[in-house]
């Protein structure tokens, strides 16, 4: 049994969540499901990002306290979690006293071994991103891209990080550890910035500016860059759990590899003589019409919404089948709704309905035991043989949405065969042959709905539980001992019907202007 640790980002808290965070999170917890299944010993990080000048800014704006707006957006991105079924083990605010102690530890070493110095900083400074810019982020016109939103000119005397004398060290590890992130295109970009030397990193903020951080331990005067502080939460919500730390992978958007996730906590951690991660597993944006999805940019979705019309099953499956990891996709209620109906409704929940509909009809409600196979069944037997192996490898390296694409496959050769094998005309024969078959082809049906359930355990946890309750599957052994064509639902009593996805209502016709 292996440790497995798995993190996501820690969402900012100065806006509600959006299905960027929302996708973060179910992709995450996928990985943990499937892990689980597995039979590593999985622990699941997720949390919020509470420091920073733009949520003392905006909390500014609504006329409360930091603490208290935090505290209400907080607990927004904690009510998303179970409503996605999402199954995290743990839950880190960096607000949190447990985190703030470990940064302060943190600091104090670094500071005590050379490692931070107090030096002058003149700089751009971005507030939406939280970070300084730099001379070539700015455009050939000169002014700065929107994703930076305003930008002001600060000069102030500040503690630095000795990251410079840490990069050599960086190259030879990310030379050692080529699959450090994926996708590895990610990481040719990471080798690619760090061709350029790089400055040390300014981590503080003086506390005139900005009072809504973690006060350096060395000098009240000033708090946490809020980077330097959040970095810290995937350690500091584990630091009391001997064992756990390095086995840790973080799942994270593209816009936050470099230089924060790739370059600054690495060599921070190094600093500090802590391990280094497993890995990073870089995902890419949700946009609407080619924008990235986001509060600010006033085109963001809320994932509750279509959780609330459509459960939340739905939902994690258009998300891991719709985007291939590491790219971007394009999200809108057409997409959501075509692959609901095709996947959803005609396919799974078509297969459900059928299933237990001719259990019930043509054997009391009792799967029936199957006889020997014919060329039909065989040939079942063996796309499944195929299929399985394949969804489980491409699980491991992160291709859900092939893994997706080939199970539902699967399932659609499950409808198709029992549309040749057609039971209710056979039934209608007293011929005892055909008999036989119409118990071999519910037997066959029943069993390959059950296999193509507990493959999308990880994704759909909700409606798998369900089809497993109404088939009268109880899981046994292992997941991977699960995904073996048997018999193991012979002589089960079947539920009288489930509709798992119901057929959306037809959108009201536009009226005539
Ligand atoms: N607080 C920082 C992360 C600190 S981690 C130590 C942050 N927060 S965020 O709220 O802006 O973003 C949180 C995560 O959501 C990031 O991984 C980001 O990439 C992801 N997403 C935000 N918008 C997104 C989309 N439109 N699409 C997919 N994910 C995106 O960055």
């Amino acid at each position: 049994m292996a440790d497995f640790y798995i993190t996501t980002a820690i969402d900012y808290v100065n806006g509600s969540p959006h299905i960027g965070h929302a996708y973060e999170k179910v992709l995450t917890d996928v990985i943990a499901r499937f892990h689980r299944l597995s039979g590593d010993q999985v622990y699941f990080l997720t949390g919020t990002d509470e420091h920073g000048q733009k949520v003392q800014q905006t909390a500014k704006q609504q006329g409360v306290a930091p603490q208290a707006f935090a505290d209400q957006v907080s607990a927004e991105f904690q009510a998303m979690l179970p409503a996605l079924l999402v199954s995290n083990d743990a839950f880190i605010r960096t607000t949190d006293e447990r985190h703030k102690r470990v940064v302060r530890q943190l600091l104090q070493q670094l500071y005590d071994q050379g490692d931070i110095y107090l030096g002058e900083y003149r700089g751009f400074y971005s507030t939406r991103q939280e970070q300084f810019l730099q001379e070539k982020d700015r455009q050939p016109d000169g002014t700065w891209p929107e994703i930076y939103g305003e930008v002001t000119e600060i000069v102030e005397p500040n503690y630095f990080f000795k990251l410079r004398r840490h990069q050599p060290w960086l190259r030879e590890f990310l030379a050692a550890h080529e699959d450090f992130v994926f996708p590895r295109f990610r990481q040719k970009q990471v080798v690619e910035f760090l061709k350029e030397d790089l400055n040390d990193l300014c981590i503080s903020r003086p506390r005139e500016r900005l009072e809504w951080g973690i006060p350096l331990p060395f000098d009240p005067g000033y708090v946490t860059y809020v980077w330097f502080d959040a970095l810290v939460n995937y350690y500091s919500a584990v630091a009391d759990q001997p064992g756990r730390w390095p086995a840790a992978w973080h799942v994270i958007g593209k816009d936050i590899l470099v230089p924060p996730h790739a370059v600054y906590w690495p060599i921070m951690l190094h600093a500090a003589g802590l391990p280094i991660p497993k890995g990073l597993l870089v995902h890419g944006w949700w946009l609407t019409r080619g924008a990235k999805m986001s509060k600010s940019a006033g085109n963001a979705f809320n994932p509750l919404d279509l959780v609330a019309e459509f459960g939340p099953d739905a939902l994690r499956h258009f998300l891991l089948r719709e985007m291939n990891v590491g790219q971007d996709g394009d999200f809108s209620r057409e997409l959501f709704l075509a692959r609901y109906n095709s996947d959803l409704v005609n396919d799974l929940g078509n297969l459900v309905n059928r299933v237990l509909n001719l259990n019930n009809r043509f054997a009391s409600g009792i799967i029936p035991a199957a006889g020997p196979d014919q060329a039909a069944e065989a040939e079942m037997k063996e796309h499944w043989a195929k299929v399985a192996p394949e969804y489980v490898a491409l699980f491991e390296a992160f291709q859900f949405h092939t893994a997706l694409e080939r199970l539902f496959g699967f399932i659609r050769s499950i409808n198709a065969y029992l549309e040749r094998r057609a039971p209710w005309k056979l039934a209608k024969s007293a011929d005892p042959q055909d008999q036989a078959l119409v118990r071999l082809s519910l037997a066959t049906i029943s069993e390959a709905l059950r296999l193509a359930s507990a493959a999308l355990r990880p994704v759909m946890p909700g409606a798998t539980a369900k089809i497993d309750q109404v088939l009268g599957c109880a899981p046994a052994g292992t997941w991977r001992d699960e995904l073996v064509w048997g018999q193991r639902l012979s002589g089960s009593a079947v539920a009288t019907a489930l509709i798992l996805f119901p057929r959306p209502a037809p959108a009201p016709a536009a009226k005539a202007p």
